[in-house]
């Protein structure tokens, strides 16, 4: 379905809102709730697409899930060993994910199951995680010898593995400790950086022996998992969006109650602090392991900076957005080290550089980043999301910002991750 969403000039952002819940963390809900012991009751769960995708996974593979009011599910575990053999394909939808931690997890499982995704997944690699999941012992197939979906997986025994993944990836990360629970002896994963650590929070959580190590984190097989509650936090990636939004509108007051600021994921705060951002944490506190706040947001002058290096995993999902904030900088904002935004849901860099191009902005693509000179305003007419939910709704706040009316083709790809967004940003949008 094709939907077009049309933004109005903001005069003003301001209002006390939530986000819906965190992406990452409701996926490892439904895994890790499926493989422990017991009853895991998860609050909060983001009713995306993205994570419909998972819960129908482990439906498929007889886990009993009930949904049961807003963003409340009640999994009843089925143990290490209990998942059944799904009858048909698991659909992972546009969820990267899904597709790459499923590939891990199904590679110990005593049975074969197929995973696929939309045009966009299809697309993006996969040998990042069958690599190393053969060498773990795995038997995975798919198109490109492995670099594409779908993938077929008959699984096996397996044994642990020490592996030094190229990229910062925590679908990487997660993907080897999910196989480790099932391999013979400890699974020890190196990255350059430290990416999200959702998996070993939760796995730690629910009573895995999860060792973090310089650069690294290893797992200890065949844990004792037990299920336990979950309050999954405002998703720190969706509230990027209103954050940037009320960072750039002059005037604006915003507060957003409930947000994940987990270290590996607030790298957005000390970036747009770092670029002169009125930004603060209020209400500190920590909730099912996760460190939860509280933000409060003001209207600010910001100044372009140069982000690279550590930074970059810590704030991956909201780099487009970041270029919108650089788009009203003062100054050059320069991003480098972003690679991997090239295979994300689509090649994020060209996606923002053709679109933040087309409204008038001064913007250029690097092979792993890009360069935005900012100005006070920019121009609005017609922009595509190129079916990326992230390049929708920071084309969307790069409308409140516009001259003119600004409207976004392809739309409907915000489901994936915001259900809600555009009736949320309108909300808090004053004219
Ligand atoms: C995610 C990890 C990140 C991120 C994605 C969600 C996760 O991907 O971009 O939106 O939940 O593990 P990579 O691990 O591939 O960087």
């Amino acid at each position: 379905m094709n939907t077009t969403e049309t933004i109005q000039p903001a005069r003003r952002i301001a209002g006390e809102i939530e986000v819906p819940g965190d992406k990452s963390i409701s996926h490892r809900s439904v895994m890790f709730g499926a493989l422990a012991r017991g009853r895991t009751l998860v609050t909060g769960f983001l009713q995306g697409e993205d994570n419909y995708a998972t819960l129908n996974a482990f439906r498929m593979m007889g886990v009993s899930i009930c949904e049961c009011g807003e963003g409340r599910l009640e999994i009843d575990g089925a143990g290490l060993d209990g998942l059944r053999e799904p009858a048909d394909v698991l659909d992972c939808g546009n969820s990267g994910t899904t597709m790459r931690l499923m590939a891990g997890l199904l590679s110990g499982q005593n049975f074969f199951a197929v995973l696929t995704g939309d045009q966009y997944l299809r697309r993006r690699p996969m040998r990042r995680v069958t690599v190393p999941l053969r060498q773990m012992g795995a038997r995975i197939q798919g198109r490109e010898d492995g670099e594409k979906a779908p993938l077929a997986i008959q699984g096996g025994p397996l044994s642990g593995i020490a592996w030094n993944s190229p990229v910062a990836s925590a679908q990487v990360k997660s993907a080897l400790l999910l196989a480790g629970l099932y391999a013979e002896g400890p699974t020890t994963v190196f990255e350059p950086h430290l990416s999200r650590d959702h998996s070993e929070r939760m796995l730690s959580h629910f009573g895995a022996r999860v060792e973090r190590l310089e650069n690294g984190v290893r797992i200890e097989p065949r844990p004792d998992l037990r299920g336990g509650e979950i309050a999954v936090p405002g998703d720190i990636s969706s509230a990027a969006f209103l954050i940037v939004a009320a960072l750039i509108v002059p005037g604006s007051e915003l507060l957003i109650r409930n947000v994940g600021v987990n270290p590996t994921r607030s790298g957005i705060i000390d970036i747009l602090q770092a670029m002169g951002g009125d930004l603060k944490l209020e209400n500190f506190r920590e909730r099912s392991g996760e460190p939860v706040a509280d933000l409060l947001v003001r209207h600010s002058r910001l100044e372009g900076i140069e982000i690279g290096g550590e930074l970059i995993p810590r704030a991956i999902d909201e780099l487009p957005v970041v270029s919108v904030a650089a788009a009203f900088a003062e100054g050059e904002t320069l991003i480098r080290d972003a690679r991997e935004l090239r295979v994300k849901e689509t090649d994020r860099i060209a996606a923002m550089v053709s679109e933040l191009d087309r409204i008038g902005a001064e913007v250029e693509a690097l092979e792993d980043g890009m360069r935005i000179v900012g100005c006070e305003q920019l121009a609005g007419g017609e922009v595509d999301s190129w079916g990326d939910h992230r390049i929708a709704m920071s084309m969307a706040v790069a409308g409140l910002r516009c001259r003119e009316p600004l409207s976004i083709g392809n739309t409907a790809c915000t489901r994936t991750s915001f259900p809600g967004f555009w009736d949320l940003l309108r909300k808090v949008s004053h004219d």
